[in-house]
């Protein structure tokens, strides 16, 4: 038996070394941790239990033949656990073939992926690989074609994560962005169809690889990535983060986790959150915080379209998904980016029966050509559609303005509320005062005094929550110290919240 043993054990070491010592130092030297190294860091101390660790790989071209046969072919996969709780892992290891995909490569991440659908748990995927494995040719993308199918099937059933922890191109940019979220390290990761060669040889532009796909771009620009981080340290320890907050899969239900803070606590600053002038900004995030359990606020694309604010919290241990216009950036107002970055994100909830708090401070949408011609019409359909599509329960808490269809689109009761509260502060209007006034009594207008008084009629009579009360659009008007308290009762009230849908193929979502 002894001899077996110890030929196992050589195996595994084999393994273990992936590409050898000094493709690893120059890992490191770039900022890098190897894939071994970075699933220590995701799971837990000891829980990783890995598949297919002999896997080589078949191709004979190109001297394939004669190369080098490193066992595990460039991905480490298997399953373990984050703080007790399931997941299932795939990582690239840039060391073998430069991470790139082959078909037994493919293979190995399919499996995962099946074992993942199976038994309904996350999978998360971290990518350092330069994308199709040239020598493998055409297998190599009929080995993408496989994992790009049960990315789809997996989509809305359990939780998929991207991680971009180094190049990431050709193939392996497609199959994070079919995933739920992508997360990037800064500076030492990057993400294009085509890199900067190719760009330059068909459109004649010189950029650098950071230029073209660094974290910067995609989460600022691109609205790619949903986040970045320093190094791939603080990124994996956020992720852990991350997974706390997310169900198993669809059907699970979110995870509960013991909390230590009071569900009925008041907090008397909330009262004073709003300024007297109704034109001067005041941080949302204030709210978002004060709200959730312990102030705890996991941020998804917190550099793109910051005139919305999307992220999971918790009330009472149970995840929740707050959406809420930040009076900080462009008042607060929907654009194109904010109405396609909060979908997107009401569209996630929704698939994993994940309780949606919104918070209403928003002057309307953003006129002007760029974004007329930019297709604001079907972006804020997105959301609307997304809201009004959502069974999962929605609790709506208007702070200061609701204005025109803005206010229908962000979780009012017409398109699915379940409980809409709105603060003593909030103005439920069609719109401000002064456009209102302008056109209704246009014939006043060189009449400054008119003028004024109309205002403040306009005001008193529509600038308040209490119209929107008086019909019922409005559940209750609320003191603003008691917010968390209304919106945790809410939500467990609403926990039993069933909702059938008629039966279709599928809806036909804005796109
Ligand atoms: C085979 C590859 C490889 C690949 C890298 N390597 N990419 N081997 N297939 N695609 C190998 C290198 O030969 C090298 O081997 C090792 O990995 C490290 O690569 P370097 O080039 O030395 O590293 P670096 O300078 O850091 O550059 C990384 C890189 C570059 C930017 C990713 O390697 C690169 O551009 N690779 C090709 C990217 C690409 O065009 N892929 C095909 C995309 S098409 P040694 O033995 O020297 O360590 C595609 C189609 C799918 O993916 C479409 C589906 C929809």
């Amino acid at each position: 038996m002894k001899p077996i043993l110890d030929e196992l054990e050589q195996r595994r070491a084999g393994a273990r070394a992936g590409g050898g010592e000094k493709r690893v130092a120059a890992q490191h030297k770039r900022g890098k941790l190897t894939a071994r190294e970075r699933l220590e860091l995701l799971l837990d101390t000891g829980s990783f239990e890995e598949f297919d660790t002999f896997v080589q790989h078949r191709c004979t071209d190109f001297g394939m033949d004669k190369a080098e046969k490193i066992p595990g072919d460039g991905v480490v996969t298997g399953w373990g656990t984050v703080n007790g709780r399931k997941v299932f892992v795939f990582a690239k290891d840039f060391t073998v073939f430069g991470g790139s995909l082959s078909e037994a490569h493919a293979a190995k991440i399919t499996k995962i992926q099946d074992m993942a659908l199976k038994v309904r748990a996350p999978i998360i995927g971290l990518f350092d690989a330069g994308g199709a494995r040239i020598q493998e040719g055409v297998a190599a993308l009929g080995g993408y074609g496989e994992v790009f199918k049960r990315n789809v099937t997996a989509s809305g059933v359990i939780p998929q994560i991207s991680v971009i922890m180094g190049p990431c191109a050709g193939g392996d940019v497609y199959s994070p962005a079919m995933t739920d979220f992508i997360f990037m390290v800064r500076d030492t990761s990057y993400m294009f169809v085509t890199g900067p060669e190719v760009v330059k040889t068909v459109t004649n532009e010189s950029v650098t690889a950071e230029e073209l796909g660094g974290a910067k771009v995609h989460t600022t620009k691109s609205s790619v990535a949903d986040g970045a981080f320093e190094n791939d340290v603080e990124c994996l320890l956020q992720m852990r983060r991350l997974i706390d907050f997310l169900p198993a899969c669809n059907r699970s239900g979110v995870p509960v986790w013991p909390s230590f803070d009071d569900g009925e606590r008041l907090d008397p600053s909330l009262d004073t959150l709003v300024p007297d002038n109704p034109n001067k900004p005041y941080d949302m995030k204030e709210l978002i915080a004060k709200v959730a359990d312990e102030g705890d606020f996991f941020e998804i694309q917190q550099g793109f379209a910051k005139n919305i604010l999307t992220g999971f919290g918790r009330v009472e241990g149970r995840t929740v998904g707050f959406v809420a216009n930040q009076p900080m950036v462009l008042a607060g107002v929907l654009d194109a980016d904010a109405s396609r970055k909060a979908a997107r994100f009401v569209r996630f909830c929704d698939a994993f029966e994940i309780p949606i708090v919104t918070f209403v401070d928003v002057p309307g949408f953003l006129p002007g050509t760029a974004q007329e011609y930019g297709g604001l019409i079907k972006h804020g359909a997105k959301l609307l559609f997304a809201y009004s599509q959502a069974t999962v329960p929605l609790v709506t808490v208007i702070t200061r303005k609701a204005f025109g269809g803005a206010y229908d689109v962000m979780a009012s009761k017409h398109i699915g509320g379940d409980v809409n509260y709105a603060w003593p502060t909030a103005q439920i209007a069609v719109m401000g005062a002064k456009g209102a006034v302008e056109i209704i009594f246009r014939a006043d207008i060189d009449d400054p005094e008119k003028i004024a008084a109309r205002t403040k009629e306009y005001e008193q009579r529509f600038l308040s929550p209490f119209v929107a009360a008086e019909r019922g659009y409005i559940d209750e008007v609320i003191t603003p110290r008691a917010t968390r308290k209304r919106i945790a009762r809410a939500l467990a009230m609403l926990a039993s919240k069933k909702i059938e849908a008629p039966m279709k193929k599928h809806d036909n979502l804005p796109l």
